[in-house]
């Protein structure tokens, strides 16, 4: 791989005049009689308007990859910024066959089926590279902060989140699972690193079709020593505000072309919002909020409910920060929360709702250290004790009072681009009903 020059780097009085060659896709072609207009699309998403001679274009298709060199004019009319090239030598490195599957205005369902090429589109190569700085920003918040990364195993033989969505993997002779969450492991961790973080692929065979659902999805885990219930909650409105403040300096751009209205955006800061769990209920009973029962029928939400994504928007439609709901029900979360010595049947731990009816987006929890308590809590979520004997050695052996939470990478980012569904920001999404491309 050379150096080479990008569309938008040539857009410059300094290029003016000059001769340039670059590299890239044909995003549109304009034949004329004499004169052929194509728009050049560079491996960034980048375009610019290139001319050349009709008789030189014969064999130009969209999407086939070419070279063009040729000078660069300053040229009001010309789309895209104000500057084109003609086009004098054309190298044609792959050449497209005339069917190319992706028109202009295509159904949600063909993008899907065609996302190999449709991750070339314009809007998804934008939003790649926004999910990208996400992803950057996140990693150098950790390392100013002195959090070391580390790896988890994505086959495990252990539930963090449930029995219900495990996918289960033939492993050699033996059933495992696809991990739902890194935490026990870097629970483990804390032990030997302390503050500890890992982006994992985590997987939910989870049987619901939700604008916020994936079956496999980027989750971002950091666990701490002696971190408690305020701690996890500053870290996580800092890492937060972190992430969002530099991605929109650095892809300004990138959201304009989105569409995307930042202006709220721009003001989250810490601290975030913070409301109980206790206050929450008594606010969506206060408006004759229902939630569905097993038998089909609805029912005024009551204490000891979980949150739905119905709950958690009518609580933030009108919140522009983020929402923390803390002192949930022990008994609407998994076998490692620790319940509240000074209050009982409250669990220490807290949800993050994202502004305006975007919904949980992380949960996190001090964590149990009772072993008995934890063994009870196991069995009494139907979830094989066996599997877990590793988990307890940490509690047995030298125990430290410890916190973490799971950020869902895909969700924050769905909340940042301010789309509806999941899948958009996702490259190749794992859903029920989708398993390739
Ligand atoms: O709330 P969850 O299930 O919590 C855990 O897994 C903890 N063990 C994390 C921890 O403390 N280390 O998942 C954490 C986050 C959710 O808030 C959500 O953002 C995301 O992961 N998430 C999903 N994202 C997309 N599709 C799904 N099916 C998701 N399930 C959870
Ligand atoms: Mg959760």
């Amino acid at each position: 791989m050379s150096t080479y020059l990008r569309c938008n780097d040539v857009k410059s009085n300094y290029y003016d005049e000059k001769e340039v060659t670059l590299r890239g896709w044909i995003h549109r072609i304009r034949k004329q009689k004499e004169i052929t207009f194509v728009l050049l699309r560079d491996d960034r998403g980048g375009v610019i308007q290139f001319t050349i001679p009709t008789k030189k274009a014969i064999d130009l298709t969209i999407e086939s990859c070419i070279q063009i060199s040729g000078n660069v004019k300053k040229d009001a009319r010309a789309p895209e910024g104000g500057y084109e090239i003609r086009g004098k030598d054309l190298k044609i490195f792959g050449t497209a066959p005339a069917d190319y599957p992706i028109g202009e205005y295509q159904s949600q369902d063909l993008l899907l089926d065609y996302r190999h090429l449709a991750v070339r589109t314009r809007r998804m190569s934008t939003i790649a590279k926004i999910r990208a700085s996400i992803l950057k920003f996140s990693r150098q918040w950790f390392i100013e902060n002195d959090w070391l990364e580390i790896n988890a195993p994505v086959i495990v033989k252990d539930a963090v989140e449930g029995g219900s969505s495990l996918f289960e993997i033939k492993y050699f002779d033996r059933i495992a699972f696809l991990s739902q969450s890194a935490q026990l492991y870097l629970e483990a961790m804390v032990f030997a690193l302390g503050p500890v973080w890992s982006i994992t692929e985590s997987f939910r065979a989870e049987r619901s079709r939700t604008v916020r659902h994936l079956a496999e999805f980027t989750h971002l885990e950091a666990e701490a020593p002696w971190m408690y219930q305020e701690e996890l909650m500053k870290v996580q409105e800092n890492l937060v505000s972190f992430i969002i403040q530099n991605t929109l300096t650095n892809n300004s751009p990138d959201f304009e072309f989105l569409n995307r209205n930042v202006k709220e955006l721009s003001s989250i800061s810490p601290p975030f919002e913070r409301m109980s769990y206790g206050k929450a209920v008594d606010i969506l009973r206060s408006r004759d909020f229902t939630v569905l029962c097993g038998d089909g029928a609805h029912r005024k939400i009551e204490w000891g409910d979980d949150l739905n994504i119905e709950s958690e928007r009518e609580l933030t439609k009108d919140c522009v920060k983020p929402l923390f709901v803390y002192e949930f029900p022990i008994d609407t979360k998994p076998f490692y929360v620790r319940e509240d010595p000074t209050k009982s049947e409250i669990s220490l731990s807290t949800d993050l709702l994202a502004p305006r009816g975007f919904g949980e987006i992380s949960s996190g929890s001090e964590r149990e250290s009772d072993v008995e308590s934890i063994e009870k809590r196991i069995e009494k979520q139907s979830l094989d004790p066996k599997a877990y004997g590793w988990y307890l050695d940490l509690r047995r052996y030298g125990s430290v009072p410890h916190s973490g939470f799971g950020l869902g990478m895909d969700r924050l980012v769905r909340w940042i681009l301010g789309m509806e569904d999941i899948k958009d920001v996702v490259l190749f999404p794992r859903t029920m009903s989708r398993v390739t491309p």
